[in-house]
């Protein structure tokens, strides 16, 4: 398994570091167009490997693809980050350029790649690799409900006052702070529902708090989180590695699935070798519907910004 990661900022730099530690793959590519930043991040993550004690060979190279040639999966980081009080959407602009640019030029040395999706506003990234590329929707994969599931259970293991290991708990719809559709109603501590131990006021609370996950690090560390970015995409990649046909929330093309059409939105999907191997179309209750389809809106209207 060889991975790219384009971006050697926070987020695609833990991506690096959490791959390299789970020790699954042969090799980690870490590109940037920043002169020799990717260089200096991808030796000093080496010099990680005896102390945590992992064997992948990480690479950094200032935008030269062909180090990147022959990818089995292909992470995009690159764009900026919100700042403070900024939406994710409101990085269309000039992460749509980049995002298209690096996309193609790495098909053109990986052409059989995976491509992982994390540039924001993400949905519509996703989107837009799919409409510009052409690739079967397999192949592109969103990376923002695992992120935001994590944030849940984080929120849910405070919430009950449980262990993390306890609870369970998966976010649908777009990886944007009002798009985000948290399953409260389906969370579980050790199988039962939370509504057996909270109320449903805290449940809300919850849903809240994590809607707003990202926003609240951006105000704390004044730009975009990465640990948790780069832990989620290191699962998704590992979920790829393994053939383990894990289910995660991923920001997938839907063509009729939840009766949503035409947009990269996020519902469980089955990954494996071959990426998205499958769209998981669970039963919603009406409420949860209403919430994924005004998401699905919402994520169009980001999506008719893009000049395609
Ligand atoms: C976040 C960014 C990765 O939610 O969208 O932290």
């Amino acid at each position: 398994m060889k991975v790219t990661v384009v971006g050697a900022g926070a987020v695609g730099a833990s991506c690096a570091e959490y791959i390299a530690i789970k020790d699954f793959a042969s090799e980690v590519v870490i590109l940037d167009i920043k002169e020799g930043f990717a260089e200096g991040k991808a030796m000093d993550l080496m010099q990680t490997a005896s102390l945590n004690g992992f064997d992948t060979k990480i690479v950094g190279t200032t935008n030269d693809y062909s180090k990147t040639a022959g990818s089995d999966v292909c992470v995009i980081t690159s764009g900026i980050p919100r700042k403070p009080g900024m939406t994710r959407e409101e990085l269309i602009g000039i992460n749509a350029g980049i995002v298209k640019s690096v996309s193609s030029s790495l098909l053109e040395h990986s052409p059989n790649t995976i491509i992982i999706v994390v540039s924001n506003p993400m949905d519509t990234m996703a989107y837009l690799v799919h409409k510009t590329t052409g690739l079967p929707k397999n192949r592109v994969i969103g990376m923002g409900g695992a992120l935001d599931s994590a944030r849940f259970k984080y929120r849910l293991a405070e919430a009950l006052g449980a262990p993390i290991s306890d609870v369970d708990g998966m976010v649908i719809g777009g990886h944007s702070d009002k798009g985000m559709v948290p399953l409260i109603e389906k969370a579980t501590r050790n199988s039962v529902v939370v509504s057996e131990f909270i109320s449903k006021e805290r449940m809300q609370q919850v849903v809240e708090d994590t809607k707003v996950g990202g926003a609240t690090l951006t105000g704390l560390l004044g730009t975009s989180a990465w640990y948790a970015p780069g832990a989620a995409v290191s699962e998704l990649v590992k979920a790829i590695a393994l053939d383990s046909k894990k289910m995660f929330p991923c920001s997938a093309l839907l063509e009729g699935e939840y009766g949503l059409n035409d947009l990269s939105i996020g519902v469980p999907c089955v990954l494996g070798a071959n990426g998205i191997e499958k769209i998981v179309e669970i039963s919603l209750t009406d409420a949860e519907k209403a919430k994924l389809s005004e998401s699905a809106e919402g994520v169009k209207k980001t999506n008719g910004l893009l000049e395609l």
